[in-house]
């Protein structure tokens, strides 16, 4: 079941930011942010569990994904498939007509997730994180 973030999922957000990223968003960042005006955040559940989640954050007409992860056990079920189409949904009825997101050089699966929902690769930013690892920069017109 896809539905809004709400406090009690930052926790659990935090511990899968932990276990999936090298640059993980912690506890605090979440809570900080998952209220703002311009967030957009959506969370699958399973049997009580958050499974999977999206985060996005827009102005006027552009939003940018910043956050995504599905849980290992759950992945290629297509819960970040459903998790992108419903926050596009989300973010059209707030007029956003572009979504952008950075996505490492060697993430080829997410990379693949993305064309999948309609991303085509708009620019690359060498070395853009802190291990200097390349972001390709996506875009998708909704
Ligand atoms: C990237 C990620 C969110 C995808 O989640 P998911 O729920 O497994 O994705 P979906 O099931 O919707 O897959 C969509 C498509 O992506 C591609 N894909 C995803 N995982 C794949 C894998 N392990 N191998 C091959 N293709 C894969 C496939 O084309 C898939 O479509 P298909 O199953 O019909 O072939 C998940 O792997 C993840 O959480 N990774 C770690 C965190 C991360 O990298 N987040 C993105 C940061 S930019």
């Amino acid at each position: 079941m896809i539905r809004r973030w709400t406090y009690v999922d930052n926790a659990p957000i935090a511990e899968m930011e932990k276990k999936y990223f090298p640059d993980p968003w912690n506890f605090r960042m979440l809570a900080g942010t998952y209220l703002l005006d311009n967030f957009v955040g959506l969370v699958d559940e399973r049997e009580g569990k958050v499974v999977g989640y999206i985060g996005a954050t827009y102005c006027i007409d552009e939003a940018e994904i910043t956050l995504v992860a599905v849980d290992e056990p759950y992945r290629r079920k297509g819960i970040a498939t459903s998790l992108l189409n419903e926050l596009f949904s989300v973010l059209k009825e707030r007029s956003v007509e572009r979504v952008l997101l950075e996505v490492r050089r060697s993430n080829y699966y997410a990379q693949k997730c993305y064309v999948k929902a309609g991303f085509s690769v708009l620019s690359v930013r060498e070395g853009y994180y802190p291990d200097k690892e390349d972001a390709l920069i996506m875009e998708k017109r909704i």
